[in-house]
C-alpha cells in the first residue's frame, strides 16, 4: 500500500500552539514531509500565520486582525507565550527541510504570497514544487493562477469533491484537499485517474488515518502527524 506523505496541520497543533514557530520546530522535530499554515494580510500590507480572523481566541488582542499592523500584532502575545509569527520568518525556519502548504485563509492574500514565494525561490533556494498554495476562497486560488500558472494550488472543499474536481480543471490545480469524510476509495481514485493529489484534513484518530491510507490518498494533513 502506498504511504501517504505526512503533513503537520499548523505545525504540530496537537503538541503546541498552532501557527507558531515553536509549532513549526515540532513539525519539523517530528520528521513531517509537509507543513499547513494558515496566512492573512495585517493592515501594514505584511502576511502573517494565524488562522482566526479575529484576535481573541488565540492573543490577548481583539477584534480583526486585519484592522491591526504588523507592529501591534508583535505587541500581542499569543496564549500567554508566543507570538505571531510573519510568512517569511516560518518559512526561514522551515528552511526547504519539508514542502510547505500555504492556506490562503485571509482576504486578498493571493499576490503578497506569490511575491513572498518567488523571492524564496529566486533568492533562497527553495523550488516551485516546495510550496502547495491552498484556499476554500476560489477567487484567491483564481488569483494565484493568474499571477504564475506555475504555482502548485490546491482546491479545499469541505462541501464537494465533485465540485472541487470541476473548479480544479479551471486552474490547473495541482492536488484537491477535500474534507476526509467527504471521501471513499471511489472519489480518491476518481481524482488521481484526472491527474490531482488528493490531499486529505485533519486525520487525528488512528482509525481514520488507517481508512485514509487504504484509500490511497497522497498526503495526509494531521494534528498529531507522527501517528502516521
Ligand atoms: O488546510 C486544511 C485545513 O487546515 C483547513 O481547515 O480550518 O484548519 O484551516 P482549517
Ligand atoms: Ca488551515
Amino acid at each position: 500500500m502506498k504511504k501517504p506523505l505526512k503533513m503537520g496541520h499548523r505545525g504540530a497543533k496537537a503538541y503546541v500552539i498552532e501557527n507558531t514557530i515553536e509549532s513549526i520546530e515540532k513539525a519539523l522535530e517530528l520528521g513531517v514531509d509537509g507543513i499547513e499554515v494558515d496566512v492573512h494580510k495585517c493592515a501594514s500590507g505584511e502576511l502573517v500565520v494565524f488562522h482566526d480572523f479575529t484576535l481573541d481566541r488565540m492573543t490577548n488582542g481583539s477584534g480583526e486582525l486585519g484592522k491591526y499592523s504588523l507592529s501591534e500584532l508583535k505587541a500581542l502575545k499569543v496564549k500567554q507565550q508566543f507570538s505571531i509569527p510573519t510568512l517569511e520568518e516560518v518559512l526561514a525556519v522551515v528552511d526547504k527541510k519539508c514542502v510547505m502548504n500555504i492556506e490562503l485563509k485571509g482576504r486578498d492574500t493571493a499576490s503578497r504570497v506569490c511575491k513572498v514565494i518567488t523571492n524564496f525561490i529566486e533568492e533562497k533556494g527553495w523550488k516551485n514544487e516546495d510550496f502547495i498554495i491552498s484556499s476554500f476562497q476560489h477567487h484567491e486560488l483564481e488569483d494565484v493562477y493568474n499571477i504564475n500558472p506555475n504555482f502548485r494550488l490546491g482546491v479545499l472543499t469541505k462541501a464537494s469533491v465533485t465540485d472541487a474536481l470541476e473548479f480544479a480543471q479551471t486552474i490547473n490545480a495541482y492536488a484537491i484537499h477535500p474534507n476526509y469524510a467527504l471521501l471513499s476509495k471511489g472519489n480518491v481514485k476518481l481524482a488521481q485517474h484526472e491527474g490531482y493529489k488528493v490531499i486529505t484534513w485533519t486525520v487525528n484518530d488512528d482509525e481514520s488515518i488507517k481508512r485514509m491510507i487504504s484509500y490511497g490518498v497522497d498526503a495526509i494533513i494531521s494534528d498529531n502527524p507522527d501517528r502516521l
